[in-house]
C-alpha cells in the first residue's frame, strides 16, 4: 500500500472518520498551544519523535499525521519503512465545512483517547447507511469475532439493500432494534425478522403488539461479548429508546446533532425530551459518540461532549423552561407519513400481514406465483390489463379478474381506486402487467404485484380459465 506518498484532504478525512473511525489514529504533532486551540475529536497530541513509535503500535490501522510543514521532511526520512500513514494537508479547511471541532475547554476529554483503549477500536462492527427519502440513518452493529450483529432503524425502502449487505459481511443478524415508533418512514422490522430470523425489539412503552421483545430501561442485549444496553429516554414520543454499544450511542429522535426531535405529537413531552437528554444522555462519557436516527444537514455523527457544548436546545446552561420555550414556537408542519406510517408501525412495519399473497421481488417488481393468485384469488383483486379481445380470446382470464386496459383506461382507473388494496395484475406473459404494477407502486399503491408468466403460464400449468 502506497499511502506514505498520499495525503488526506479534510473531506476524505472527515468521511472516513465520520464511517469508520475505528480505521482510523489520528496524530497530531502540531505544537500544543495549536492543539489546544482546536483539533480533530478523538486526535492524540504527541511530540514528532512519538510519532515513529505510535505506527509501530496501531496495527492494522491507519494513522493520519497532522504536523507543521518543517517536520514533515523529516518525519518521512523517518517513517520511509513504515506505509500506514498519511498526511492530513489543509486542516484549516475542517473549520471552513463547519465540522465539528474541539475546542481547549473540552480538550482533556478528547485527549490520549486512544491510549485509554477507547472503545472504537474493540473489534466491534459499525456502518453507518442512509435512507435518502426520510434522511433516515440506519445501523448496523456487531461483533466482529462471533460475527452477531443488530441493526437500528431500517427502512423498508431500503430493505433490500441492508439484507444483502448483511448476507455479504456473513452476519448473524440476533436484533432488529427500533428507537422508537417511527412517524415518518415505515419500519423494515417486521420484514428483517421474516427474511433472517432475527429477534424484533422495541420500548416496553411502545405498544407493540407483534415485536419478540418488549425492552425495559437497563436491559441488556449481547452480541458476542458485546453488549447493547438499552435506555429509555421518552420525549419525542413516549416510547423513545436510545442504545449504548461500545462508545456510541444511538440517540433515536431523542437527540440530533445540533437539535432535537419534535414533541408534538405520539404523546412527546418537552419536559420528559429534556430530562431524558440532561439526567440520561449528559451522563454517558463526554466522548461518547452520538448517532441520530436523522440528520437534514449533512452531519453524520457527534459526541456527548460536543452537544453539552453547542447544541442550540439542549446544551449546558439552556434551561427547561427555555427549551420548552424553543419546542413550543417550532410551529412544525403535520408529519406528511404519520398516517400511514404509524399503523403500518404498530404492526412492526409489517404491511405484509395484512396481505394474502407472498410477493418476491424481482428487478423492483414484486411477483407473484400462479398458484398463490389461484390460492387466494377470492381475496384480493384481480386486475387483467390486455386488450378485450385477449380478455375472451385464446388463452382466456380468470374467473372474477376485471379488465382494464393498460394505458389511459388503467391510468385512470388507478387514480380512482383505494391504494391500499391488494391487487394482483395479470396479462398475456407478465410484461405489461409488470409495467402496469410499476405504475401503480409510482402512484403511491402499497400492495400490488404481477402475476409471473401472465395468462400463458397459467394455461401451461393447466389452472381454471374462463373463455
Ligand atoms: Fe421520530
Amino acid at each position: 500500500m502506497e499511502t506514505k506518498k498520499m495525503a488526506l484532504s479534510c473531506e476524505q478525512l472527515y468521511e472516513i472518520w465520520s464511517s469508520e473511525p475505528e480505521l482510523l489514529v489520528v496524530l497530531d504533532s502540531r505544537e500544543k498551544e495549536l492543539f489546544n486551540k482546536g483539533h480533530i475529536p478523538g486526535a492524540t497530541h504527541i511530540t514528532t519523535n512519538e510519532v515513529k513509535n505510535t505506527l509501530l503500535k496501531i496495527g492494522e490501522k491507519l494513522a493520519v499525521i497532522i504536523c507543521n510543514d518543517n517536520d514533515k521532511e523529516k518525519l518521512l526520512t523517518e517513517l520511509s519503512p513504515f506505509n500506514n500513514f498519511m498526511f492530513l494537508h489543509e486542516c484549516k479547511r475542517w473549520d471552513i465545512l463547519q465540522l465539528p471541532i474541539v475546542e481547549k475547554s473540552i480538550d482533556d476529554i478528547n485527549k490520549n483517547l486512544i491510549n485509554k483503549g477507547h472503545k472504537m477500536n474493540s473489534n466491534s462492527i459499525f456502518f453507518q447507511l442512509f435512507e435518502p427519502e426520510s434522511s433516515t440513518y440506519t445501523y448496523i452493529i456487531g461483533d466482529s469475532k462471533t460475527k452477531e450483529a443488530a441493526i437500528i432503524d431500517p427502512v423498508m425502502e431500503t430493505l433490500d439493500r441492508d439484507i444483502k449487505f448483511i448476507k455479504e459481511l456473513d452476519l448473524k443478524l440476533l436484533y432488529v432494534l427500533d428507537t422508537h415508533v417511527h412517524a415518518d418512514h415505515i419500519t423494515a422490522a417486521g420484514e428483517m425478522r421474516k427474511q433472517t430470523g432475527a429477534k424484533t425489539a422495541v420500548s416496553l412503552h411502545s405498544k407493540v403488539e407483534c415485536v419478540d421483545l418488549l425492552l425495559e430501561d437497563g436491559q441488556e442485549l449481547k452480541l458476542g461479548d458485546k453488549t447493547i444496553k438499552a435506555i429509555t429516554t421518552p420525549g419525542h414520543t413516549n416510547s423513545c429508546m436510545s442504545f449504548y454499544f461500545e462508545g456510541k450511542v444511538f440517540t433515536g429522535d431523542t437527540l440530533l446533532i445540533r437539535g432535537s426531535g419534535r414533541t408534538d405529537f405520539q404523546q412527546g413531552s418537552s419536559e420528559n425530551l429534556y430530562h431524558s437528554v440532561h439526567n440520561k444522555l449528559y451522563l454517558l462519557p463526554d466522548e461518547t459518540v452520538v448517532y441520530p436516527a436523522h440528520d437534514y444537514r449533512g452531519f453524520t455523527s457527534s459526541t456527548i461532549a460536543l452537544e453539552k457544548k453547542f447544541n442550540p436546545r439542549l446544551g449546558v446552561g439552556k434551561s427547561i423552561d427555555d427549551f420548552t420555550k424553543i419546542m413550543n414556537e417550532l410551529k412544525l408542519p403535520y408529519p406528511k407519513k404519520i398516517d400511514v406510517s404509524l399503523p403500518a408501525n404498530l404492526k412492526c412495519g409489517f404491511m405484509k400481514e395484512s396481505r394474502v399473497l407472498h410477493p418476491q421481488n424481482v428487478d423492483g417488481i414484486p411477483e407473484v406465483t400462479n398458484e398463490d393468485v389461484y390460492k387466494n384469488k377470492t381475496q384480493i383483486r384481480l386486475i387483467d390489463v390486455r386488450r378485450p379481445d385477449e380478455f375472451n380470446g385464446e388463452y382466456g382470464h380468470i374467473e372474477g379478474a376485471e379488465l382494464v386496459t393498460l394505458g389511459e383506461e388503467l391510468t385512470n382507473w388507478l387514480s380512482k381506486n383505494d391504494k391500499n388494496q391488494e391487487i394482483a395484475f395479470i396479462c398475456r406473459s407478465g410484461g405489461r402487467s409488470g409495467n402496469a404494477t410499476l405504475e401503480s407502486l409510482k402512484l403511491g399503491f402499497t400492495k400490488t404485484v404481477n402475476m409471473t408468466g401472465g395468462m400463458i403460464m397459467w394455461n401451461e400449468k393447466k389452472l381454471p380459465t374462463i373463455r
